[in-house]
């Protein structure tokens, strides 16, 4: 009886703690609990033994077999799939952890960015509230003249500390002067940004949007070398060969100024992506830089949402700022 008993006990409980799952612990209760159980057996044969045998193992069987129900009992509500007691289930699959995503926009400019740097430029800044002087006279785009009409403006109230008017910002392009006025070139930089325009929206308008402005400025900076650095960062942007136009354009910080078309593989339209030029001597002399010296320089200027927008084939620039989650999570 001792020996039977001794035995009983290591191996259920070792047992019962190894089930791994509800069925196999159902086995291990049917074997030592069942009807025919080795527990249930052992309990059974007590009636052959004398009655000091009785009195010595009746409590010791009992008393174990009310333990290892308990144990059992314990284990089973770790497995179960339905509680009364709203424990939790430990076998239902877990909550899927919703992440966020990057913003179509940020995924761009990053895209963008990195692919400049690969290219030895520097990211710079600039402010969105930014003096008149910056966003148009030392651009060379004096007060009446004709081309302040290609940026709608949002004037400001205040004035700057040297009493200039103040407007939101409606292209990166003053940055360069800001960056011209601190710096001794050679450089090459770009400056992403937000930029806003007094305009009513429409499919391809927004009242505001992003930029990336980029300036370069060296000994013998060509036009040959900006025709480069574009081909190769649209090339590298859009993961193709592309097929290039660079069109006569004006714009009053730059001459020449070009805008650059492009022809994806398989379409038949150009698409224009970009302004750009050989920086006005005018503007590089407003940054303070020295034309006796022989620095010259080329910029351009692109929309991060006109490029989004061809990338990604999205029809209307107003969805980027829609909020619509259904758009967002696409990305
Ligand atoms: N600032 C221009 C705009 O907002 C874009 C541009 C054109 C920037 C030509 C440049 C440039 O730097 O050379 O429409």
């Amino acid at each position: 009886m001792r020996k039977e008993f001794e035995e009983i006990k290591k191996d259920s409980i070792k047992k019962i703690e190894k089930a791994k799952d509800r069925e196999e612990l159902e086995k291990s209760k049917v074997f030592y609990l069942g009807r025919k159980g080795k527990l249930t057996l052992l309990l059974k044969s007590l009636k052959d033994l004398a009655v000091e045998g009785k009195k010595e193992w009746g409590p010791k069987l009992n008393q174990f077999k009310k333990e290892l129900g308990e144990i059992i009992k314990e284990k089973e509500n770790n497995f179960s799939l339905v509680l009364k007691d709203k424990r939790r289930d430990l076998t239902m699959p877990g909550k899927k952890i919703k992440r966020g995503s990057l913003h179509p926009l940020t995924i761009v400019e990053e895209k963008i960015l990195e692919i400049f740097k690969s290219m030895n430029f520097s990211v710079v800044l600039g402010p969105e509230v930014e003096s008149e002087f910056y966003n148009f006279d030392a651009l060379n785009i004096p007060e009446y003249h004709p081309a302040r009409e290609m940026w709608d403006t949002f004037w400001l109230k205040d004035k700057d500390k040297e009493d200039r008017k103040l407007l939101m910002r409606t292209h990166t392009s003053p940055v360069q002067i800001r960056f011209m006025e601190q710096n001794k070139p050679p450089f090459q930089i770009v400056v992403p940004g937000r930029v806003f325009r007094y305009e009513a929206t429409d499919a391809s308008h927004e009242t505001n949007f992003y930029q990336v402005e980029g300036l370069m400025v060296g000994k013998d900076i060509s036009l040959a070398n900006l025709k480069f650095v574009i081909e190769e960062f649209l090339n590298k942007f859009f993961g193709k060969k592309l097929d290039f136009r660079f069109r006569p354009s004006y714009f009053p910080f730059v001459e020449p100024g070009i805008e650059v078309d492009i022809k994806l593989p398989g379409k038949d339209k150009w698409l224009e992506v970009m302004g750009a030029g050989m920086v006005h001597p005018k503007v590089l002399k407003m940054g303070g830089i020295s034309l006796t010296e022989g620095w010259q320089g080329f910029a351009f200027g692109m929309g991060v949402e006109r490029l989004t927008m061809l990338k990604y084939n999205i029809p209307d620039i107003r969805l980027f700022y829609s909020g619509d989650l259904r758009f967002i999570k696409q990305f």
